[in-house]
C-alpha cells in the first residue's frame, strides 16, 4: 500500500510507538487521525499542518472504539489503514488481580476486534482496507513475569492471524508488529509499564521507536504479515516450533539470569 494521501488511524500515539508510527505516516503523505488517553492533540499539534488531528479516546471499551472511528470518519473521511497499537504492559504472576486481567484483555486484545468490528462493513463494500496492530515479541514466545501480557499478545497474534485467514481474499490487508524492546515509558517504569523491563533490555538490542515505525512502513508498503524489527525474533521462532523443549529450558534460562528466580 502506498500511504500517500491515505486516511491512517494510531491508537496510543500520544507517545512511544504509536506517536513515531504517526509521524511516520504523516511524512509519507498521509493523513493521520491519532488517538491516545491523553498526548495525542499536542502531538497532532506539533506535526501542524492540515493532515494531523489528534482525539482524547479510551480505546478500552467498545463505545470507546466506535466512538473514536465516528470522529476519525468525521475528520478526514473513510479510515484506508487503522493500526490498534495501545497497550497496556501491567500484570505478573497468578496474583495479578481480576481488574489488571481485564484491563489487559479490553485494551491488548479486545480493542483490536472492537476496532475492526466498525470497520470491516467498509473495507468489504470498498474491496479493501488495512488492519493492522502492535502485538509483540511476548506474543509469539512470552514475556517473562507476566502472564498477562503473555496472554494478552498471543491472542493479539491470533485475532491478527484470523482477520488475515478470513477476510484476505475480500482485498484486506493485515500486518501485526512483534518487536522485542523498544525505549519507551513501557520499559523504562511509565504508566502500565512491563513489571520487569529489566527483562525486556536482557532479552536484546532495544530498539528507538522510530526504527520500529521505519519497519513497518516498509512493511505495509510490502504488505507483509508480520513485522518483526528484531530479525532475531523469526530465529526464536523457528527454534521454539523446531524445538520446544529447547526452547522452554533457554527461556528459563534467560529468567534465572535477569530475575534471579
Ligand atoms: N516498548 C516495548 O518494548 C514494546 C515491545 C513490544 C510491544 N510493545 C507494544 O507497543 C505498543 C505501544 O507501546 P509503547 O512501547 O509505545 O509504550 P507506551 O506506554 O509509551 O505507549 C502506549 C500508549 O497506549 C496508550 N493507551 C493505553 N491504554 C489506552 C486506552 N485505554 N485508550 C487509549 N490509549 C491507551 C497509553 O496512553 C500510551 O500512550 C503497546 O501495544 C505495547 O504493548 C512495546
Amino acid at each position: 500500500m502506498d500511504l500517500s494521501g491515505k486516511h491512517t488511524v494510531v491508537t496510543g500515539a500520544g507517545r512511544g510507538i504509536g506517536e513515531a508510527l504517526a509521524r511516520a505516516f504523516h511524512d509519507r503523505g498521509a493523513r493521520v487521525t491519532l488517538a491516545d488517553l491523553a498526548g495525542a492533540p499536542q502531538v497532532a499539534a506539533d506535526i501542524g499542518g492540515d493532515r494531523a488531528v489528534g482525539l482524547d479516546a479510551d480505546i478500552a471499551t467498545e463505545r470507546g472504539n466506535e466512538q473514536l472511528i465516528a470522529a476519525a470518519r468525521e475528520a478526514f473521511g473513510p479510515v484506508d489503514l487503522f493500526f490498534a497499537n495501545a497497550g497496556v504492559g501491567t500484570g505478573t504472576d497468578l496474583s495479578t488481580t481480576e481488574d489488571v486481567w481485564d484491563t489487559a484483555f479490553d485494551v491488548n486484545v479486545h480493542a483490536h476486534r472492537w476496532a475492526a468490528k466498525y470497520l470491516i462493513d467498509e473495507w468489504l463494500e470498498r474491496g479493501e482496507g488495512y488492519f493492522c496492530s502492535t502485538a509483540s515479541a511476548a506474543g509469539l514466545l512470552a514475556q517473562i513475569g507476566s502472564a498477562p501480557y503473555t496472554l494478552t499478545k498471543r491472542a493479539a497474534v491470533a485475532f491478527a492471524e484470523w482477520m488475515a485467514i478470513t477476510y484476505g481474499d475480500q482485498g484486506i490487508r493485515v500486518s501485526c508488529l512483534c518487536p522485542q524492546g523498544v525505549n519507551t515509558a513501557m520499559i523504562n517504569g511509565g504508566d502500565g509499564g512491563i513489571t520487569g523491563g529489566d527483562v525486556v533490555k536482557a532479552a536484546g538490542a532495544v530498539l528507538e521507536p522510530g526504527d520500529v515505525a521505519a519497519a513497518v512502513v516498509e512493511a505495509i508498503e510490502l504488505e507483509r504479515f508480520f513485522v518483526l524489527p528484531h530479525p532475531e525474533v523469526a530465529d526464536y521462532m523457528q527454534l521454539k516450533a523446531n524445538d520446544p523443549e529447547r526452547w522452554l529450558g533457554g527461556m528459563r534460562k534467560l529468567q534465572r539470569r535477569v530475575m534471579g528466580a
